[in-house]
C-alpha cells in the first residue's frame, strides 16, 4: 500500500513559513496584495477564489476582491487590469479562468504587468520558465514538485509520464521535471499506446480532467503518482484523476483527491505574492 503524501499537511507548513515572512515585511512597513478577479459565477470557480482569499487572510496578506458580470465587456476587464498594474499596494493579480466565452482569454493574461503576474501565465513568464531563469512558477505544476521534495523523492534519472498538455498544468509541469533532470514524456489525447507508456512511469502525473482515469493497469508497480485532478464522480463526490482505490496498493506514494495537490496549489499562490511583493519592493 503506497504512502499517502498529504498536501493538506504541506501545505500548511509552507503557509507557515509565509506567515513568518510576511510578518517580517510587516516590520519594515510592506503588507503584501493579491487582487482577484473574478468574472460571472461558475460555482468552481467561486470555490477557488474564496479559498485563495481565505489562504491569503491566513498568511497575513492584503486580499482585494474584484467580481464582475458574467456580461463584464473586454475593455472594461482590461481597464480594470491596467487600473490594478498602476496600483501600488496591489503586488499581485490573479484572473480566475475559465472566462465565460465572449472575452479574449489570451489578451486577458497579456494585459496583466509580468512582475505582477502570480500565475505565471503571462509569455514573458513562461518563457523564462522554459529556460530555467523564472522569478514566479506556476501555481500547480510547482505544489506537485513541493509534494515531490516533501516525500524525499529523487527526480533525476526517473521516467516521468505527464498526462495532460494544458499551458496551466501539463506543460509547464513536464518543464519542472526536466529541470530536474527527469526523462520526461508528455501524453495527451491522440497519444497512442497510453496504457503502456504510463505503465512504466516511475514518476505518474495525471492532470486530464477525467473523473478516476488512472487504471491500476496503467501503473507500475511502486510507481509515484500525483494527482492534479479535482472532478466529480458518478455520485457526485470529489474524486482526482486516478482511481485511488485501484491505484494506491500498486502505488509508492500517491497523492489524495481532496487534500493533495489542491492544497499546494494556494500554498504556491501565497508564495509567488511574497516574491512579487518582494520584487515591488527591490527585496
Ligand atoms: N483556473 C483553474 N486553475 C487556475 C489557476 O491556477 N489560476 C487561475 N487564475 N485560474 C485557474
Amino acid at each position: 500500500m503506497a504512502t499517502i503524501i498529504s498536501g493538506k499537511e504541506v501545505a500548511a507548513k509552507v503557509r507557515a513559513e509565509i506567515k513568518k515572512d510576511c510578518e517580517a515585511l510587516d516590520e519594515m512597513g510592506i503588507t503584501p496584495g493579491l487582487a482577484v478577479i473574478i468574472v460571472g459565477d461558475d460555482p468552481a470557480s467561486r470555490v477557488y477564489v474564496n479559498n485563495k482569499k481565505k489562504a491569503c487572510e491566513e498568511v497575513g496578506f492584503v486580499s482585494e476582491e474584484y467580481a464582475l458580470p458574467a456580461e463584464t465587456t473586454q475593455e472594461e476587464l482590461l481597464a480594470l487590469i491596467h487600473r490594478l498594474n498602476g496600483k501600488p499596494d496591489i503586488d499581485g493579480i490573479l484572473c480566475q479562468l475559465p472566462l465565460p466565452k465572449h472575452l479574449d482569454e489570451k489578451a486577458v493574461i497579456n494585459a496583466i504587468d509580468p512582475t505582477k503576474d502570480v500565475d505565471a501565465f503571462h509569455p514573458s513568464n513562461v518563457g523564462k520558465i522554459m529556460i530555467g531563469d523564472y522569478d514566479f512558477l506556476p501555481c500547480t505544476p510547482a505544489g506537485v514538485m513541493e509534494l515531490i521534495h516533501s516525500a524525499g523523492i529523487e527526480v533525476s534519472g526517473k521516467n516521468c509520464v505527464v498526462i495532460g498538455r494544458s499551458n496551466i498544468v501539463g506543460k509547464p509541469m513536464a518543464m519542472l521535471l526536466l529541470h530536474e533532470n527527469g526523462t520526461v514524456t508528455i501524453c495527451h489525447s491522440r497519444t497512442k499506446n497510453l496504457k503502456e507508456i504510463c505503465a512504466a512511469a516511475d514518476i505518474l502525473v495525471a492532470a486530464v480532467g477525467k473523473p478516476k482515469f488512472v487504471k491500476a493497469d496503467m501503473v507500475k508497480e511502486g510507481a509515484v503518482v500525483l494527482d492534479v485532478g479535482i472532478n466529480r464522480d458518478e455520485n457526485g463526490k470529489l474524486c482526482g484523476d486516478v482511481d485511488f482505490d485501484e491505484v494506491a496498493p500498486k502505488a509508492s506514494f500517491i497523492t489524495p483527491v481532496p487534500g493533495g495537490v489542491g492544497p499546494m496549489t494556494i500554498a504556491m499562490l501565497m508564495k509567488n505574492t511574497l516574491k512579487a511583493a518582494k520584487l515591488q519592493n527591490n527585496l
